[in-house]
C-alpha cells in the first residue's frame, strides 16, 4: 500500500492506495495561513506536522491492521515556501510561503543584479520564489539570518519530521531558484548570490527515487512492519504523474485559486521573458514548462463575494452571454500576473462597461478573462516546444462544461475532462511513493480514463482571437502608460 500526503495551502490531504492504484482511505485536515502584514503569507511549520499526523492517524482507523501493509508514503507540496532551521534543527521564524508578496523589491533586485538567475535558474526571479525570500530575511532580519543551518520547502520539512533526514527532490528544487535545472544540481553561484552556501541545502534525488526511511519511533508507533521509504515531489509535478502527464507534449489546465497551464519537455525549455516556469519534472530526464496565472477561480470568488451570488449561479447567468454578444472584457489581475507579464503590480478591470451591462455580462467576462490568461500561458509554453494536442482538465473549475468549451474555442486545443477522481497532488504523491519501491513507472503512470472531450469550435475561435487582441492591448496601453492607480 502507497499513502500520498498533499502538504497545500488550506489543508493536507492524504490518499491511501493499494497496489492497483485503487483509494481506499482519504483523510483531509485543514490549515489556516497568517497574514500578519499586508502582502505576508505565512505558515507554522508544525502546524503541516500536527495536521500530517491527523490525517494518517484518521486514515489507519478506517483501514485498522492493513495499514501495517503500508510500503511507502510519496509527498506533494505547496512549492517555494520558505523553512529556516538552526543548528539543533529548530525552526526559527514561521514559513514564508509561494503566495507572499513581501520581498518584490529584494526579487526586482536580484533579477537585475544577477542575469544568472535567468541563464542558470531559467526563471526570472519573482517574489514567489525561494531565493528572494532568503534575501529579505538577509536585510530584514540579520541575527536569525545568521543562525540558519538548513533551508527547506513546506514538503520537505515533513520529510525530515517522519524520516529525520533532510533531502528534496529536483522538481520542488526548481521552484528555489537554487537549482541549475539544465544539469539537475545545484548552482553553488545561485546559493552565493544570496549570502548562502550550499551546506545549508538538503541533498538532492529524483521525486520518484526513494529520499528516507521513516524512522523507527513512528513505525513503531504507526505498527509498520517493514521499512517505509519516502518519495515526491513539488504539487504540480507529483499532480502531473497522477495524470499520467510525462510523455513530452502531454499537458494539462489546472483551474483552482490560482490557474496552470503545466506542458512535460524532452529538454530544458526556458521562457524567461514571458514570465513562465521550467522546471525539472519529477521523473528523471523529463522538463516541464508552466504558466501560471495567479486568480483564476479565486477572480470568481471575488465576483461572488462582491455580488453576493453563488459562482453556480454566476455560471449559469454566465452561461446566457457568449463571445460573439459581449461587448465587455475583464482582466483577472486582482493579485498581479505571473506569466505572461510577470507584473506583481498589475491589477484587475473590466473594460466597456456600459449602463446596460448587468450581473450576467460580469460573470461572463470574469470566465472568459480567466480564459484569456490561461489562452497566454499556453501561447507562451507553445513558443520554443511544441503546442499541446489537448489539455487534460483539473481542478473545482473543471466541472463547469461551459468553462471548458469556451478554454477549448479560446486556444484551439481539445480540452479532455477525465471520468470523476482525485487528481491532485495527493493522488501523484501516492504513485511517486509506488516508484520509489521499484515498481515499473509504465505500470503506475497511467492517463485517467476520459469522461468528455470538448473540441474546439473553428468560428468561435475567430471571434476569440479578436476579442483577445483587444484585451491583451488593453493591458499594454495601461502598462506603457504607468496607470498605477495607487501612486
Ligand atoms: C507553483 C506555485 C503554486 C504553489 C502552490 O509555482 O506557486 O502552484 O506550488 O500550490
Amino acid at each position: 500500500m502507497y499513502l500520498g500526503l498533499d502538504i497545500g495551502t488550506s489543508s493536507i490531504k492524504g490518499l491511501l492506495q493499494n497496489q492497483n492504484g485503487k483509494t481506499i482511505a482519504s483523510h483531509n485536515a485543514t490549515l489556516s495561513v497568517s497574514r500578519p502584514k499586508e502582502g505576508y503569507s505565512e505558515q507554522n511549520p508544525q502546524d503541516w506536522i500536527e495536521a500530517t499526523k491527523i490525517v494518517i492517524s484518521a486514515i489507519k482507523n478506517r483501514v485498522g491492521s492493513e495499514f501495517t501493509q503500508l510500503s511507502a508514503i510519496g509527498l506533494s507540496g505547496q512549492m517555494h515556501g520558505l523553512v529556516a532551521m538552526d543548528k539543533a534543527d529548530i525552526v526559527l521564524r514561521p514559513a514564508i510561503l509561494w503566495n507572499d508578496a513581501r520581498c518584490d523589491e529584494q526579487a526586482k533586485k536580484l533579477d537585475v543584479q544577477f542575469p544568472d538567475f535567468r541563464k542558470i535558474a531559467g526563471n526570472a526571479v519573482m517574489a514567489g520564489f525561494t531565493a528572494p525570500k532568503a534575501v529579505w530575511m538577509a536585510e530584514q532580519e540579520k541575527e536569525i539570518f545568521k543562525q540558519i543551518k538548513t533551508i527547506l520547502l513546506p514538503k520537505d520539512y515533513v520529510r525530515f519530521w517522519l524520516t529525520g533526514e533532510k533531502f528534496s527532490d529536483m522538481s520542488d528544487a526548481s521552484g528555489t531558484l537554487w537549482l541549475d535545472v539544465e544539469k539537475r544540481e545545484y548552482s553553488e553561484t545561485l546559493i552565493s548570490h544570496c549570502g548562502l552556501d550550499i551546506s545549508q541545502m538538503p541533498s538532492l534525488k529524483e521525486g520518484s527515487d526513494p529520499a528516507g526511511v521513516v524512522r523507527k519511533s513512528l513505525a513503531n508507533k504507526w505498527g509498520l512492519s517493514s521499512k517505509v521509504v519516502v518519495g515526491g515531489a513539488g504539487d504540480n509535478a507529483a499532480a502531473a504523474c497522477g495524470l499520467g502527464v510525462v510523455v513530452p507534449g502531454d499537458a494539462f489546465v489546472s483551474l483552482g485559486t490560482s490557474g496552470v497551464v503545466f506542458k512535460v519537455t524532452e529538454k530544458f525549455y526556458p521562457e524567461v521573458a514571458s514570465g513562465a516556469h521550467a522546471f525539472c519534472h519529477a521523473l528523471p530526464k523529463l522538463w516541464h514548462q508552466m504558466g501560471v496565472t495567479l486568480s483564476a477561480t479565486d477572480s470568481l470568488n471575488w465576483l461572488s463575494e462582491i455580488t453576493g451570488t453563488s459562482i453556480v449561479s454566476l455560471a449559469n447567468s454566465a452561461a446566457n452571454v457568449n463571445a460573439e454578444n459581449s461587448t465587455l472584457l475583464f482582466h483577472p489581475y486582482l493579485s498581479g500576473e505571473r506569466t505572461p507579464h510577470n507584473d506583481s503590480k498589475a491589477r484587475g478591470g473590466f473594460f466597456g462597461l456600459s449602463r446596460s451591462h448587468g450581473r450576467a455580462d460580469m460573470a461572463y467576462s470574469v470566465f472568459e478573462g480567466i480564459t484569456y490568461a490561461l489562452a497566454d500561458c499556453l501561447d507562451v509554453i507553445s513558443k520554443s516546444d511544441q503546442k499541446p494536442k489537448t489539455l487534460l482538465a483539473v481542478g473545482g473549475g473543471a466541472k463547469n462544461f461551459h468553462w471548458l468549451q469556451q478554454i477549448a474555442d479560446c486556444t484551439g486545443v481539445t480540452v479532455s475532462l477525465p471520468k470523476e477522481g482525485e487528481f491532485g497532488g495527493a493522488n501523484g504523491a501516492a504513485r511517486l511513493a509506488a516508484l520509489a519501491t521499484g515498481r515499473d513507472p509504465e505500470d503506475i503512470l497511467s492517463k485517467p480514463e476520459i469522461l468528455r472531450i470538448f473540441n474546439p469550435v473553428e468560428t468561435t475561435n475567430e471571434i476569440h482571437k479578436s476579442r483577445r487582441l483587444k484585451w491583451q492591448s488593453i493591458y499594454h496601453s495601461l502598462s506603457r502608460g504607468a496607470v498605477d492607480v495607487n501612486a
